[in-house]
């Protein structure tokens, strides 16, 4: 079966599993302003019906990974059976082109050319080699990251600097965030007083505060300096928009199993054309030096994970990229709204639309250290049946992040504004 009569025969079974009805499509046909959103919530119902996630405990930390919609479960099962069943007799002779139809449209959804993207394990597959292979850097020159950049990667870009003779700056990004200017501020004058700064790690949604980073603006600050960027976009795509091409950076890392709902164990690279020989052949790669594909090498993936990637497009595709953004948005302002006025609860992500999306977190009582967040996480769990994770690594202190995804109804966050009300002193 070519992957394009498999790819339709996924989306009908997909419907199926979806049970597309009319008036869904017609509720669903036009973007729902946040301000109607409330209006919506049979639409956001349905959407909810479809994960079978567990009562046990209401999940508000959507940000490790984006669990998967049922009809894309289902067909990653069935991928995972059929590639089972077929063997290497389907691995060596088709799936090499299923995937890059897959790549195709991944690629043609980002706007971006399908040389200029290839398939990882996660978004540390792809940042660590971006990283790791960065070859521009020369002894005495600068790298740089924020301290809401993610660990693995901070240290990536330590332990590159190290080998290459390089020097490290690190910036520390202003508490909360109040204007878009002033992160672009920041930014400037961290590399104005770096004049030798040669890499800037820049992460589009951060993992600690959730904080959204003006990508297009500080790319044009450091490219006017001479200053490759290499975007950490792991939180970004299906959750807020993204402009991969405009962004104009010409190294991104990516994930598909956050946002976008894909089986766990897939992410991308990408690399536009003009910054393929700014990276490094993979570690043992013996592809052509003129491909993308040179500068990843996975070994063998999951191929039922590749393989229902379409099938989690077409899920992100039927809520609606728009959509899904002013939802999740929306749910993460019914908690803040509450919460900014509750005495002891400061929130730490500002409600700029450009600034934020689903991710927020938040300190209780002033606490910053990890055991004060990790009380708090556990009384959440324990006394509310709430569950939400604590952050490490913001210059000023720990917190506690919070974030609602498709499964999440309303209620959800007003159990949570109950609960910051019961434990703020
Ligand atoms: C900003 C950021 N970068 C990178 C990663 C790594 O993603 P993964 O573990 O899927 O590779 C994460 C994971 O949460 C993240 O939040």
């Amino acid at each position: 079966m070519t992957s394009r009569r498999r790819f339709l025969k996924t989306a009908s079974l997909a419907s199926t599993a979806i049970a597309f009805s009319p008036s869904v499509f017609v509720r669903s046909a036009s973007p729902v302003s946040r301000v109607d959103n409330a209006a919506g919530e049979d639409f956001w119902e349905d959407v909810a019906a479809q994960y079978d996630i567990t009562p046990e405990i209401t999940n508000l930390e959507g940000g490790y990974w984006g669990m998967m919609a049922r009809p894309v479960l289902e067909a990653f099962k069935e991928h995972t059976e059929r590639v089972n069943r077929e063997s290497s007799y389907y691995a060596r002779t088709q799936f090499g082109r299923d995937v890059s139809l897959i790549l195709e449209r991944v690629a043609a959804t980002l706007g971006v050319g399908p040389d200029e993207m290839a398939f990882s394990r996660n978004a540390t597959e792809a940042l660590q080699a971006l990283i790791s292979q960065y070859n521009r850097l020369q002894a005495g020159e600068t790298v740089m990251y924020a301290d809401l950049d993610y660990p693995a990667m901070q240290q990536a870009m330590e332990e590159l600097a190290g080998r290459k003779g390089a020097q490290v700056a690190t910036l520390v990004l202003p508490e909360p965030a109040t204007s878009m200017q002033q992160i672009v501020d920041a930014y400037e004058e961290a590399l104005d007083a770096r004049p030798r700064t040669r890499l800037l790690l820049l992460t589009h949604a951060n993992n600690k505060t959730g904080l959204i980073h003006p990508v297009k603006e500080i790319t044009a600050l450091a490219r006017s300096r001479g200053v490759d960027v290499i975007v950490d976009a792991a939180h970004s795509w299906g959750h807020v928009p993204i402009d991969l091409d405009g962004w104009g950076a010409d190294y991104v890392g990516m994930n598909l199993h956050k946002w976008i709902g894909a089986p766990i164990g897939v992410g991308a690279m990408y690399i536009r054309a003009s910054g393929l020989d700014g990276i490094d052949r993979a570690h043992g790669d013996p592809g052509p030096l003129d491909s993308i594909r040179s500068r990843l090498h996975t070994g063998t993936m999951n191929f039922a994970t590749l393989l229902s990637v379409p099938e989690a497009l077409d899920f992100q595709e039927w809520v609606g990229w728009e959509r899904k953004y002013e939802r999740v948005r929306y749910l993460r302002d019914l908690w803040v709204r509450e919460a900014r006025d509750i005495d002891g609860v400061d929130i730490l992500t500002p409600d700029d639309d450009r600034l934020v999306g689903a991710i927020t977190s938040f300190r209780l009582n002033g606490g910053t250290t990890g055991d004060a967040n990790r009380e708090v996480v556990r009384r959440l769990a324990e006394e509310h049946g709430i569950f939400a994770v604590a952050r490490t690594g913001v210059d000023a202190g720990d917190c506690v992040r919070v974030t609602p995804a498709l499964y999440n109804l309303p209620n959800d966050l007003n159990k949570l504004v109950m609960a910051l009300r019961a434990m703020a002193s």
